[in-house]
């Protein structure tokens, strides 16, 4: 990134955003004649600003940079989190949404505003596959869904029409990687924009718009904010695009984030750098451990050697995150004996969090994916994810090697 603060990303996690010119000029009566400002961003929790004049009120419609107006259009608690994610990603600008979701229909909303064709990874979080394959679909918008771990499908699959290449990776559930340089590259030579959901390698796992990307998407309801208590999104990019977002789709679709969630984000990015550390050194010993239990038929994890694309996620990683899968033996029965016999590793939707979180897809996150879909996708009846937490990797092996014994 240009003019790059800091030079750590604990650095940046922790102060980037939070200088005092972030924080609204304007005093209030209590503030009057005191020095100090509050050393954690506070939460402007309100919905609107006051202001003295006419005129001073007229100029911050005219200007938006001069002042705050409504929270739906702007709030200082949000900014200092867009302008501290903005930072970690190595974007221009952010924009925080009211969740994942949001980030991903506002991004796509912003650059489909007139329409067109859109080549997607075929194996995404089920809810963007449904935005893409049905609501996006119905308003006009085509997308063609392709394996964009062989870049030869996303070339042919481009059309003069084509207005968005959208990826992930590593991929939901799946973990697949898409070697995200060379697919910037044939965005670039189209004139398409690239965008990618990197919440599962978080930034500290990779920085894909150092790579060419132009796009970056969060649900900062996961490793972001890593606490479990907040639904909430993230788009990164260029600052063009996401003024126009910021202007357009997200205030009149209104998927805005709320001050108090903004700020219950914030109390989470400054620990992400060593959140992120211990989930990858947690997950490796468990991958391996995982790898090597006769229940078990294959594992996927980035950081082990047996996966297909290790050699891309040693290039395009700086850490191989906390999300495993891996396929039972014996198919749904085993799946559904083995999350009911888990102690510490809890039954439950959702990942990055400080606790190991474990799901089976087919019955729940893509139960509304087709079956021939998931099928065709891989994503079969005995596979099981697990997002590692922050426990002692020993308890969590410990935890699975008494489950698993149930299967044996
Ligand atoms: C990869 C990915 N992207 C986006 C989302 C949607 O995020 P949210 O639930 O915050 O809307 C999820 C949710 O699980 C996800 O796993």
């Amino acid at each position: 990134m240009k003019n790059k603060k800091y030079k750590g990303r604990s650095t940046e996690a922790i102060h980037a955003g939070e200088t005092l010119s972030t924080l609204p000029t304007g005093t209030t009566e209590h503030q009057v004649g005191k020095t100090g400002v509050p050393l954690l961003p506070p939460i402007y929790q309100n919905s609107t600003f006051q202001f003295q004049s006419a005129s001073e009120c007229a100029s911050a419609f005219i200007d938006e940079e001069s002042g705050y107006v409504y929270t739906r259009w702007g709030n200082p608690t949000q900014e200092v989190l867009e302008q501290k994610i903005a930072a970690l990603e190595g974007g221009e600008a952010a924009l925080a949404t009211a969740s994942g979701m949001g980030a991903i229909s506002t991004a796509l909303l912003t650059a489909l505003a007139e329409g067109g064709h859109v080549v997607a990874m075929e194996t995404l979080y089920s809810a963007t596959f449904h935005l893409l394959n049905e609501d996006l679909t119905q308003m006009g918008v085509e997308t063609t869904f392709v394996d964009a771990t062989d870049l030869d499908k996303i070339e042919s699959a481009v059309r003069p029409d084509t207005k968005v290449i959208y990826l992930e990776s590593p991929t939901n559930p799946l973990l697949k990687l898409v070697d995200l340089a060379a697919c910037a590259e044939i965005a670039n030579t189209h004139d398409i924009t690239s965008i990618i959901d990197n919440t599962f390698a978080t930034p500290c796992g990779q920085q894909p718009i150092t790579l060419g990307i132009d796009i970056v998407l969060h649900s900062m309801t996961k490793y972001l904010s890593g606490n479990g208590a907040v639904v909430a999104g993230v788009i990164v990019g260029e600052k063009g695009f996401i003024e126009h977002a910021q202007k357009g789709a997200l205030r009149n679709f209104g998927a805005v984030i709320s001050p108090f969630n903004a700020w219950l984000t914030l109390l989470g990015i400054p620990t992400l750098p060593l959140r992120f550390e211990k989930h990858c050194e947690n997950a490796l010993p468990i991958a391996a451990f995982l790898e090597e239990h006769p229940a078990i038929d294959w594992v996927r994890y980035p950081g082990l050697p047996s996966h297909p694309q290790h050699e891309l996620a040693k290039r395009q990683m700086n850490g191989f995150g906390g999300m495993i899968t891996m396929e039972l033996k014996g198919g749904r029965a085993a799946g559904e004996a083995l999350v009911n016999r888990l102690q510490i590793c809890s039954l439950a939707v959702s990942l990055g969090d400080v606790r190991t979180l474990v799901c089976h897809p087919a019955s729940t996150t893509h139960s509304h994916v087709p079956i021939e879909v998931r099928q065709q996708t891989g994503i079969t009846d005995g596979l099981v994810r697990f997002s590692i937490g922050l426990e002692d990797a020993e308890d969590i092996i410990a935890d699975l090697e008494q489950a698993l014994g149930i299967l044996l």
